[in-house]
């Protein structure tokens, strides 16, 4: 797959594939092309280039919707819940089920809500009628991971879900992780956190400057080889201009105003 935005080449030829049962991660340095890559999978910004094959067959992902209907789903880092709906009306919120007369069915959907989070070993929940307002951190990346699973998905992205969690929420999400992968799912972790990744990953995928530099065994690797992905993977050609000018010290910040002024122009 490749993506350009404008000047700037966020995705080169990159060649991942995600296998059922296999909880893959995904680093990289800031701007390096992660969101974008997890972004053209959802179809949120479809590539430029590129082929997507599900289950054997090419498909075409345009939008959000096809990749719903393949069973894509993703788990954003600002999660997009309503904290003022319960988790039942959070895990059915677009997709609620009415019956003929379209009214709702509200014992249906809380059992599959509160089914789907047995599934998951969830125990952190004490009832799926609470108000996502009142849920800590880890239980609302657990209703989020929950309202991803029960349609029927196969793939299940993450971005970067412990952020901005602590120790014991951290393990409970890792956890979480770690069953979607023994369920049969294929699961796309980003993460910036490499004792996360070591915890719960198959496979470690590295992108750099937009190509990806390494597909890592991670039983096979140690953190100090990830790193040395992360900052100096061999990159098979060579970035163009544009990408240099938004080269390493690639997390935009403000240290070289000069080229980042070129840049935003
Ligand atoms: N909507 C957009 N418009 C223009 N450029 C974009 C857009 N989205 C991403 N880019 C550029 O594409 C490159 C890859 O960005 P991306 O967000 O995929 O990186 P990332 O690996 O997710 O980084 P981070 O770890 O900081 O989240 C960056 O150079 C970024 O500036
Ligand atoms: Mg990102």
């Amino acid at each position: 797959m490749s993506k350009r935005f404008g000047a700037v080449q966020a995705l080169q030829g990159v060649d991942l594939a995600l296998r059922p049962g296999e909880v893959v991660a995904l680093v990289g340095d800031n701007g390096a092309g992660k969101s974008t890559l997890i972004k053209g999978i959802a179809g949120i910004h479809p590539f430029d280039e590129g082929e997507t094959h599900f289950d054997g067959q090419a498909v075409a992902i345009h939008g959000p919707h096809d990749a719903a209907v393949l069973g894509i789903e993703i788990v954003y880092q600002d999660l997009a819940l309503a904290d003022n709906l319960d988790v039942v009306e959070n895990m059915f919120l677009g997709r609620e089920r009415t019956n003929r007369f379209g009214l709702l069915v509200e014992e249906d959907m809380e059992r599959e809500a509160a089914d789907t989070m047995t599934g998951l070993a969830v125990t952190t929940l004490s009832s799926v009628r609470q108000k996502v307002a009142g849920l800590s951190g880890g239980q609302r990346q657990t209703v989020a991971v929950g309202k991803a699973v029960m349609w029927n998905s196969k793939v299940v992205i993450l971005d970067e879900p412990t952020a901005a969690l602590g120790v014991a929420q951290t393990r409970q999400v890792l956890d979480l992780v770690a069953r979607l992968g023994e369920q049969g799912l294929a699961v796309l972790l980003v993460s910036h956190n490499l004792h996360d990744v070591f915890e719960v990953a198959d496979r470690i995928v590295v992108l750099r400057l937009g190509q990806l530099v390494g597909d890592l065994d991670a039983s096979q690797v140690n953190q100090q080889q990830v790193v040395e992905a992360i900052t100096a993977g061999t990159l098979t050609s060579v970035p163009d201009m544009a990408l240099h000018a938004t080269g390493p010290g690639l997390d935009s910040d403000d240290d070289d105003p000069g080229t980042s002024g070129e840049e935003h122009a």
